[in-house]
């Protein structure tokens, strides 16, 4: 366990940074800081859901007509792709394990995480990948035109490109499942005396079980893609049907790990939300312990629901049944943790400061997602709605208005405590309505279009779609806008915010609000004790 002991100088007591760390450009490559680590995870994810915005930006652009515009057919299919993959993995994966690097340790008591110089492994891994899938724009045939499930016989037959995204897919996997073993070692092995496991804040079992999904499922992952790799270039047949592969199992394979994959993408959000609105609220969680065993619930049934990604490949009646049941059993934990949130405010003494109106927007709109999920878990009305606009705007309720206001949630709830500066209330809330407004003008409309038959990963459209696509593209391009003032916000607070006291927020009470603000470099060199 030497790795959790810091360089940190002296005994205890007057250490002098500058004298045993690097400092500038040096300080951020070879950092073992859980705090640092996070705020390099969170920029990373900020900047990737900027290149990943632009790229929506174009494939909203190309549709705004119909009609081919600005964007060739086989860019729309590679912009769709890397749109995808950039901001599952390189946005909404590493924004969460930001919040996990800064928050598991200060919220448990831990000096830092457990493997210090392992965790920057993991984070520096992040960048070469990314640089990996935008460079496959640029390689003869450019980047998969997949989208980001990489279906075979596609996956197979395409450029280089292809290769590329699956090198990187290998190393986001490697990144992930260190920072996976690194967070639950942390929790299980550095909790403060005191702290036992269902004293932890949700966020912390939030985490714990997302770790876990990580290392079940991203090895699944690598072995589609290296089988993927293998079909490729070595002359094997696991998905060529003209080899005697099936093309069908490829898809069992990768939505084994994609179904799971959703919840790894959500439960952290749920972790944050679960921090925020008791916060607000003056009021503990309500039903702690629901909290977790609905959590847990959660994680198992996310393993046994996979093939209603496959409703229109031909499974058997008792398959379809067994897949329709098992996904619809989701919304009962899921409600559990709904309904929770609510009886947590029933009767709280309510402020609605920023953090506390994405978790509301959140709970508005992340539910409405949850919703269309259950219609699309409906077997015979999948079958309509299979790559439709419909099964677009779901998944963005989820991802979008569930985890990325979730994460805008948590920044601003923990921003006084990482930087020591308030952030301006003001342009926050001018943040939240113009991204609760623009989210719905632009993700809103695609139910009309999905329920009306237009199809979705194609660059043309018949003319009936124009006016939903039209408003659509104008609410992209707004909720775009919006995020420059999200990062106003945030680089205004940091740089001239008013000092932030210990406990900004009095409702909130978990361990990182006994610290000063900023937290200092290492927290708890001399665990809490919690009673
Ligand atoms: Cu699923």
């Amino acid at each position: 366990m030497s790795s959790i002991t810091q360089p940190v100088g002296g005994h205890g007591h007057g250490h002098d940074e500058h004298a045993h760390h690097p400092t500038g450009i040096m300080r951020w490559v070879t950092t073992t800081n859980h705090k640092d680590i996070g705020t390099l995870y969170l920029w990373f994810s900020f900047t990737m859901f900027i290149v990943g915005g632009i790229m929506a930006l174009t494939i909203r652009a190309e549709l705004f007509e119909p009609g081919m515009q600005i964007l060739a057919p086989e860019r729309f299919n590679q912009m769709t792709t890397l749109h995808g993959l950039i901001m599952i993995f390189g946005a909404l994966m590493p924004g969460a394990v930001g919040f996990a690097n800064w928050m598991i340790p200060m919220q448990i008591g831990a000096p830092d995480m457990a493997f210090a110089r392992m965790n920057n492994w993991s984070f520096w891994l992040l960048p070469p990948a990314a640089i990996l899938l935008v460079l496959s724009l640029f390689v003869p045939g450019g980047a998969a035109e997949t989208g980001w499930t990489l279906y075979p016989p596609l996956s197979i037959q395409s450029g280089m490109g292809m290769d590329l995204t699956i090198f990187a897919i290998h190393i986001m996997g490697a990144s992930s499942i260190m920072g996976s073993i690194n967070i639950i070692t942390t929790i299980l092995n550095l909790r403060a005396p005191g702290m036992t496991l269902m004293k932890m804040p949700v966020f912390c079992w939030a985490w714990l079980i997302t770790a876990y999904l990580l290392i079940a499922v991203m090895p699944v992952l690598a072995g589609a893609v290296t089988m993927l790799l293998t079909d490729r270039h070595f002359g094997t047949s696991f998905f060529n049907a003209a080899g005697g592969g099936d093309p069908v199992l490829f898809q069992h394979v990768f939505w084994f790990f994609g179904h799971p994959e959703v919840y790894i993408i959500i439960l952290p959000a749920f972790g944050i939300i679960s921090e925020v609105i008791p916060a607000f609220s003056r009021k503990p969680v309500f039903g702690y312990a629901s909290m977790v065993y609905a959590l847990s619930a959660i994680a198992i049934l996310s393993f046994l629901v996979w093939a209603h990604h496959m409703f229109t490949t031909g499974l058997p009646a008792a398959g379809i049944l067994f897949y329709m049941y098992a996904t619809m059993l989701i919304a009962v934990p899921t409600g559990v943790k709904v309904f929770n949130w609510l009886a947590t405010m029933w009767k709280g003494s309510i402020s609605l400061e920023a953090p506390m109106m994405f978790a509301l927007g959140f709970l508005f709109l992340f539910t409405t997602g949850g919703f269309t999920g259950l219609i699309l878990a409906i077997q015979p009305v999948d079958v309509q709605f299979q790559d439709t606009y419909y099964v677009v705007a779901h998944f963005h309720y989820v991802m979008v208005a569930g985890t990325l206001f979730a994460f805008f949630a948590g920044i601003y709830y923990w921003l006084p405590k990482w930087s020591g500066k308030m952030y301006n209330e003001t342009v926050a809330q001018w943040h939240f309505w113009l991204s609760f407004i623009f989210f719905n003008v632009t993700f809103f409309p695609m139910h009309f279009l999905g329920l009306a038959g237009m199809p979705r990963r194609v660059p043309d459209y018949a003319q009936q779609f124009t006016d939903w696509n039209q408003v659509a593209t104008i609410g992209a391009f707004g909720f775009g806008l919006s995020q420059l003032v999200f990062l106003y916000a945030v680089v205004s607070a940091i740089r001239s915010g008013k000092p932030a006291p210990a406990k900004p927020w009095d409702g909130a009470t978990s361990l990182e609000w006994t610290l000063p603000s900023p937290a200092p470099y290492h927290s708890f060199e001399t665990p809490p004790v919690v009673k």
